[in-house]
């Protein structure tokens, strides 16, 4: 499960501006574990300046959200406090329990309730008003998976618990899972997100801890979808660049996409089988996993196409 981070108790509370100015130390690095979990104790401090989150929260509505509307990529289930660096941003969660209109009204999905997954970047969070969301806790050996829709996981239950205010957590990217379950009471959390350019390249997964299996891969880049348009534009213009995705991108995920799409692209089904099947000897267990799924699945209904 996230690390509990121990923080000391008789600290003062902090400024926002003063946490940020501590993250935009060049000694701060959200992509080591340590120092990460270093920043915790600060966090906390901020999650002790109980005004600091309303008055900011005031400041939006009264400006009509325009920070928001340019920085705050997620639903109204966060509010974005800072985002200025290309290694953190800092937000708030709103976690509606059962009781409340928001929740009755719009059900647990928005929420990410009862959807078992891991992060694709790491974060500390720290509960900042309301009992807290609670959560069943897994950890499973990303190095072990190759990623794949119904692939079996050692998924290792660690214990149900929830995050209580002033409570800070490391959650680990690929490593640390969680059912999240809802808040009892109206819950807030605020987290310090490890941000990179990669994000959209790296897999998160959901899962299914009955049967220890991979359900989905949860994140979708743009590019997946550029890539059907690219595979088929007219002239055949971009359809080096589909190949050179196909070749030798970095993601797995999007290797296959480009893989899949120019398979698709192809004026006859065998020429597409063909290249499905190249695909299926590929050294890379994700590519050749997938490709082999999905010329079992064109196989499989051929003699429609060929009608
Ligand atoms: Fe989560």
């Amino acid at each position: 499960m996230p690390r509990i981070i121990a923080c000391p108790a008789d600290e003062p509370a902090l400024a926002l501006g003063d946490l940020v100015a501590a993250l935009n130390d060049d000694g701060f690095d959200p992509a080591d574990e340590e120092s990460f979990a270093a920043a915790g104790p600060l966090l906390k401090r901020l999650a002790d300046n109980r005004a600091f989150l309303a008055e900011l929260a005031l400041a939006e509505l009264k400006d009509r959200c325009t920070r928001q509307s340019l920085e705050n990529r997620y639903s109204s289930q966060v509010l974005m406090l800072h985002r200025a660096s290309e290694k953190y941003f800092i937000r708030a969660n709103f976690w509606p329990s059962p009781r409340d209109s928001l929740f009755k009204a719009s059900g647990t999905s928005p929420f990410f309730y009862h959807v078992p997954h891991d992060h694709n970047f790491s974060f500390l969070t720290v509960g900042y008003l309301g009992p807290g969301y609670w959560s069943e806790y897994y950890e499973y050996d990303f190095e072990k998976v190759v990623g794949l829709p119904g692939e079996k996981v050692d998924l290792r239950f660690v214990e149900k618990s929830r995050l209580e205010q002033g409570k800070v957590m490391l959650y680990r990217a690929h490593r640390d899972v969680h059912d999240q379950l809802p808040a009892d009471e109206m819950s807030v959390s605020i987290n310090i997100m490890h941000a990179t350019p990669c994000l959209p390249f790296l897999d998160q997964y959901r899962f299914d801890p009955k049967t220890c299996e991979i359900v989905s891969i949860l994140n979708r880049s743009a590019t997946e979808a550029l890539l059907a348009l690219a595979a088929n534009h007219d002239g055949g213009n971009a359809r080096d660049l589909v190949e050179s995705y196909a070749a030798g991108h970095p993601s797995d995920r999007i290797r296959f996409a480009a893989l899949r799409e120019l398979a698709a692209a192809e004026g006859e089904p065998e020429a597409g089988m063909e290249r499905l099947d190249a695909g299926a000897h590929s050294a890379n267990a994700f590519v050749a996993a997938m490709s082999a799924r999905e010329l079992a699945r064109i196989r499989a209904h051929h003699h429609w196409i060929q009608c």
